[in-house]
């Protein structure tokens, strides 16, 4: 049986370990028999949970392209409905770059193309990507909120966001999610009492960029503790990594990225690897 998580007070089990897919879109993207054959390995694996924003992409002239993939890739597998697709909206990508814009008018168009993309009525989890400093939270909150009446989208999200921005969003609208950069070497979150008031909300967790991120995660596979523990217990430094992110709480839902089978396949490895108490000292003690 697979570890399992709640999706914040939707009733919704997911598996612990979710895909980010991030890393199946950008400009140094595998070919699409490949990034298909990442999803269909992690659905065969028995993983439930997808992570994917509009502008997972090359540039804004290939927005949508993961939500296309997720979709084409489900339907193959003849499982359309069966996986939980949490999708975003609130960033553009001019020439690539990563701009905020979360403003009621492009969440608005930004959800409807997602549903083309994804090919469905309603979205299940639907995430605000970032707060945008030129409009009130809640006015991009307040817009998630009306897509919701209209049944375009069920449980709203955040993501990038502080205590203060989780306590005035709920103050209009329930909070499933919030998905914020959260890893064995950035630990922010647990110390900013972000974490906490998840827990106190019973809000759900999403840790992204739960190796490292992107560019970062090379760092993982040297860190001493992790492969002295990933000796100990016949796996890799990631595989703790991830362990060591699920051992912190129940309420936390790592999406590690991949691009590789390999990546993807290891992560779901983590749920089951039990740490001691000892080694989740060590881990929780660990100077970085
Ligand atoms: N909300 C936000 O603003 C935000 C920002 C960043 C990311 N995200 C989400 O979080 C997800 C994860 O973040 P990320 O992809 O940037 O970083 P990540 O999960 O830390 O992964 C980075 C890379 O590490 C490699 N990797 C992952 N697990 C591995 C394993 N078990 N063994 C060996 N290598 C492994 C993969 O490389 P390969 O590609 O070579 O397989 C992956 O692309 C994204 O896909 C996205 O859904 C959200």
């Amino acid at each position: 049986m697979l570890k399992t998580r709640q999706l914040g007070k939707t009733g919704k089990s997911v598996t612990a370990i979710g895909l980010g897919a991030m890393p199946l879109s950008l400009a140094n993207r595998p070919d699409e028999k490949t990034a298909i054959e990442v999803i269909r390995v992690f659905i065969d694996l028995g993983g439930n949970f997808i992570d994917t924003a509009n502008v997972y992409c090359k540039d804004n002239s290939d927005v949508g392209h993961n939500e296309r993939l997720i979709q084409k890739a489900l339907k193959t597998a003849g499982k359309t409905g069966e996986i939980i697709i949490a999708t975003k909206g609130g960033l553009r990508r001019p020439k690539g770059r990563w701009e905020t814009d979360a403003s009621p008018a492009w969440l608005r168009t930004s959800c409807e193309r997602s549903l083309l993309d994804l090919d469905t009525d309603s979205i299940f989890l639907y995430q605000l990507h970032a707060p945008d400093p030129r409009v009130s939270l809640i006015e991009s909150v307040g817009e998630l909120l009306r897509l919701r009446e209209e049944g375009k989208i069920q449980h709203i999200g955040l993501s990038n966001v502080n205590t203060h921005e989780i306590l005035a969003a709920l103050t209009i609208a329930p909070i499933t999610s919030v998905q914020n950069r959260c890893n064995f070497l950035e630990r922010k979150s647990f110390t900013n009492g972000v974490i906490e008031l998840c827990v106190e909300k019973n809000i759900t967790f999403i840790a992204h960029s739960p190796v490292g991120g992107h560019f970062d995660h090379g760092k993982l596979a040297t860190n001493r503790t992790l492969m002295k523990l990933a000796q100990e217990h016949g796996a890799s430094p990631y595989e703790i990594a991830l362990a060591w992110l699920l051992a912190s709480g129940e309420h936390i839902l790592p999406i590690p990225g991949a691009s590789k089978v390999s990546s993807i396949t290891s992560s779901l490895k983590s749920m089951d690897i039990t740490l001691s108490h000892s080694d989740f000292r060590l881990l929780n003690q660990v100077d970085i």
